[in-house]
């Protein structure tokens, strides 16, 4: 169905999350006719540029990171003729007015104004489009993560942006929160009485979240070595699906609802002490390895040949919620570049039997498991104990009920960005972050940031290729525990 007419403003066009995946997921959205006849896209950057120019370099884009069956001639022209390009300096004066005339050629539309820049130039854009004239009752401005670098800059942001527009307006993105295997997070445990009557310490032993990746930082060095894997994957992406495991069962769908019942969770994250650091956390550096079975470099090489870099790029944390139902429950998260396998994944392991009536030196009982595969292969499988067939006595083996998403629904699956762009227009805010949940977020993350920091010793380094330091395997193992990998 066809979304409210919109004129979306995408700063920061020249820049790799435009070309990577904005400028893809408009394109699916106008193919799958989205798109009113009068939605336009206004690129907007630095550089002086005319927009044939810029539809060019966007053409290029599209060409490299559609799906090939999914472009074709006509749907292309089509998408790139609604694109126009404007030279705005966010600092200074130069360009606002131009851009604001090419608002007001269609002022009734909705504005999302796309804020993919240097998160330091979030307030004073927002800033700039009120003083200018940019700003109307239906604008709408969606920061990129990070917001901010840590819990000041991150409060410095909001009020700035704060000051010009009502929270109702403001769309902090989150593009986990856009994958369909983590929506349906919210279904698994709030259309299922059968799991929520388990999801409790007396029930779930632990819980395990790996999101593991192939990829370096593919360029991103500049901004990677400032940032690490603590700012970069679990202040914003693994809160959120601790969140979305632990909270409780929100009043309604309603966006504060759900952002008020995660932002419980945020506030109940045990604060790990400084003297605890070394037994909560781990934090690693890939070194010259191997990636999909081909040599590559380690970190230092990736960010231009410093000699020394205290940026981790791999991170395992031991994380406890201070509430009734997660009391005695570990949460286990684990994140990194340069990873075996490109893998996101939640293990929620059950107990064991009180009492086994196997025995033992026959049986090997295997707790049952809960797996969620948010990428790729998206399903979910449950592992439990079944006899195997024969005649020859009474052997166990696990064995699991699978559902594999893509075959029971045979569709192709929108990426995250498809979603939630068309959720801005709309105005629903449900799968955004709420300012107090950034800042709780934050709130929680800088006390380890200073910790490690004030530690000379730095990040454990690990083999490009490998599952990180064996540190990280210790952690879980001191507690009686294994990280599980499944196929
Ligand atoms: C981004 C991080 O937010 O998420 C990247 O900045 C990371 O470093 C990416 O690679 C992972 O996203 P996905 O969707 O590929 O799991």
């Amino acid at each position: 169905l066809p979304v409210a007419p919109f004129d979306c403003v995408v700063f920061g066009a020249t820049g790799d999350l435009t070309m990577r995946k904005l400028l893809p997921a408009l394109y699916d959205r106008f193919r799958d006719r989205q798109f009113s006849p009068t939605s336009r896209i206004i690129a907007v950057a630095r550089t002086a540029m005319e927009t044939e120019e810029y539809r060019a370099k966007a053409e290029a884009a599209l060409r490299q990171f559609v799906t090939p069956a999914s472009l074709d001639a006509e749907t292309l022209q089509g998408f790139l003729a609604l694109i126009r390009y404007q030279t705005v300096d966010a600092l200074s004066d130069e360009g606002w007015a131009a851009l604001v005339a090419i608002l007001k050629e269609r002022p009734e539309q909705v504005r999302p104004f796309y804020l993919a820049t240097s998160p330091e130039l979030y307030g004073p854009i927002c800033q700039k489009l009120a003083r200018h004239g940019g700003l109307h009752p239906l604008s709408r401005v969606v920061l990129e993560k990070p917001i901010g670098h840590d819990l000041a800059s991150a409060r410095a942001i909001n009020n700035a942006v704060g000051e010009v527009m009502p929270e109702s307006q403001i769309f902090r993105i989150d593009h986990y929160l856009g994958k369909e295997t983590v929506q349906n997070l919210l279904a698994l445990r709030f259309a299922n009485p059968i799991f929520e009557r388990l999801w409790h310490a007396d029930m779930i032993d632990h819980v395990q979240i790996t999101v593991a990746e192939t990829v370096g930082v593919e360029g991103r060095g500049g901004y990677y070595d400032r940032s690490g894997a603590l700012r970069d994957m679990v202040q914003n992406h693994m809160l959120q699906l601790l969140c979305l495991l632990a909270m409780e069962s929100p009043i309604s769908l309603d966006a504060d609802a759900v952002r008020d019942e995660k932002l419980k969770v945020l506030r109940a994250l045990r604060r790990v002490e400084p003297h605890e650091v070394n037994s909560f956390t781990v934090r690693g550096q890939y070194t010259a390895g191997a990636a999909n079975g081909h040599p590559v470099p380690g970190y230092l090489a990736d960010i231009g040949g410093t000699e020394r870099s205290l940026t981790e790029t791999f991170v395992a944390l031991k994380v406890q919620v201070n509430s009734w139902r997660w009391a005695g429950v570990p949460f286990y998260l684990r994140t990194g570049k340069r990873l075996p396998r490109k893998v996101s994944e939640i293990v929620i392991q059950f107990r064991t039997p009180p009492f086994s009536i196997f025995p033992r030196e026959q049986h090997d009982l295997q707790p049952n498991r809960l797996l969620i595969r948010l990428q790729p292969e998206e399903g979910m499988r449950l592992e439990m104990m079944t006899k195997e067939p024969g005649p020859g006595g009474l052997h166990l083996r696990p064995t699991g009920l699978d559902i594999s998403f893509e075959k029971t629904f045979g569709i192709r699956y929108p990426d995250a960005y498809e979603r939630l762009l068309m959720d801005v227009v709309r105005g629903n805010t449900t799968l955004f972050m709420r300012r107090d949940e950034v800042e709780a977020a934050w709130g929680w993350v800088e006390p380890l940031l200073e910790t490690w920091a004030e530690r000379p010793e730095g990040p454990r380094p690990y083999v490009a290729g490998s599952w990180g330091p064996t540190a990280a395997i210790a952690m879980i193992e001191r507690d009686g525990r294994t990280w599980y990998e499944s196929e």
